[in-house]
């Protein structure tokens, strides 16, 4: 689990020594994203941005503007056939030290095998929250929509509309929550074969290369991030930050049944019952209700 820790520390750092090379694909104008790394082989198919990875380099797009919470959703057909060591990433993260970050990671598996959906939350610089899950349908054969839903009381990750986690907010009992700063949205396409799959036993094979993941239909219905200013205005329950409103606070009996159901059948990894990784001292969130 430490490399997986560890991933997108070094993701964040990539994209900061590569922001100078800020390369625009003109056309996925209906994403309000831009390609910052690897544009050379990238590609977009009508309003599709596919990201390719192949020996040169991966590659990754990010969001124009910041935002603080909002429903930021994203249409994805993952990496098709042997997908085994290449990580697929769609997530919400800010910048500097103590970043806040929510994570949905693909972690590729060779032909035939599960893809590992990986799950994570940064609050105040500190992970160490994952969740893993495998998917319940083939997440390369069709667009599957992977939506983060994020408001002043929890965070959401749903795929194709089911809930599968939640993270309230605890602050109240000393657990910082995201909502001092704005994130932006990322995606990128990554070689990771040195832990993604099966902890990095098998690697990339990469006469099957150019490996590729198409995102579609970005949309972030999300408040502006324009400084600390913004705070005020991003928890307003209005019509227009209706993420926001009561009726998001929690979910519906009908969603956390659907949540349990996914949870009991299809997670594979939960950090809140890992006692020997914790030394049995297990984070505090563990022992409280988490939807
Ligand atoms: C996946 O593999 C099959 C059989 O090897 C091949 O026919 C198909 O074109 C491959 N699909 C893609 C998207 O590469
Ligand atoms: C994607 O899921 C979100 C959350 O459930 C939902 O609000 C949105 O309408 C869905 N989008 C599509 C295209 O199905
Ligand atoms: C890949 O397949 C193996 C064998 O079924 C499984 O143990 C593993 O969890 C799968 N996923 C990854 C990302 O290793």
């Amino acid at each position: 689990m430490a490399k997986i820790i560890d991933f997108n520390s070094s993701v964040l750092m990539i994209i900061a020594t590569i922001t100078f090379h800020l390369y625009f694909v003109n056309g996925w104008t209906s994403s309000s994203m831009y390609v910052n790394w690897g544009a050379h082989h990238c590609k977009l198919i009508g309003d599709d941005l596919q990201l390719v990875l192949d020996k040169s380099a991966g590659s990754g797009a990010q969001s124009k503007n910041s935002y603080l919470f909002g429903s930021f959703e994203m249409l994805l057909k993952l990496v098709p056939n042997n997908s085994a060591g290449t990580v697929t990433t769609y997530y919400l993260s800010s910048t500097g030290t103590k970043h806040d970050e929510i994570d949905f990671e693909f972690l590729g598996n060779i032909s035939g095998q599960p893809y590992i959906i990986h799950t994570n939350i940064y609050t105040q610089g500190v992970g160490n929250r994952e969740q893993q899950f495998y998917p319940w349908f083939d997440p390369t054969a069709a667009f599957h929509n992977y939506t983060i839903h994020w408001n002043p009381n929890a965070v959401v990750w749903y795929i194709d509309s089911i809930p599968i986690r939640v993270f309230r907010n605890y602050q109240a009992k000393g657990i910082p929550f995201p909502n001092q700063q704005g994130m932006g949205v990322y995606t990128s396409l990554w070689n990771a074969d040195d832990w993604a799959t099966r902890g990095g036993l098998v690697k990339i094979d990469w006469t099957n290369a150019p490996f590729m993941a198409t995102y579609r239909n970005f949309r972030p219905r999300a408040c502006y991030w324009n400084g600390p200013m913004s705070i005020s205005q991003c928890v307003i329950p209005t019509n227009s930050n209706w993420w926001t409103s009561p009726l998001y606070y929690k979910l519906s009996a009908n969603k956390v049944s659907e949540m349990i159901s996914i949870r009991s059948k299809n997670m594979i990894y939960d950090y809140c019952k890992d006692v020997k990784r914790f030394k049995g001292v297990m984070p505090i969130e563990c022992s409280l209700p988490q939807y």
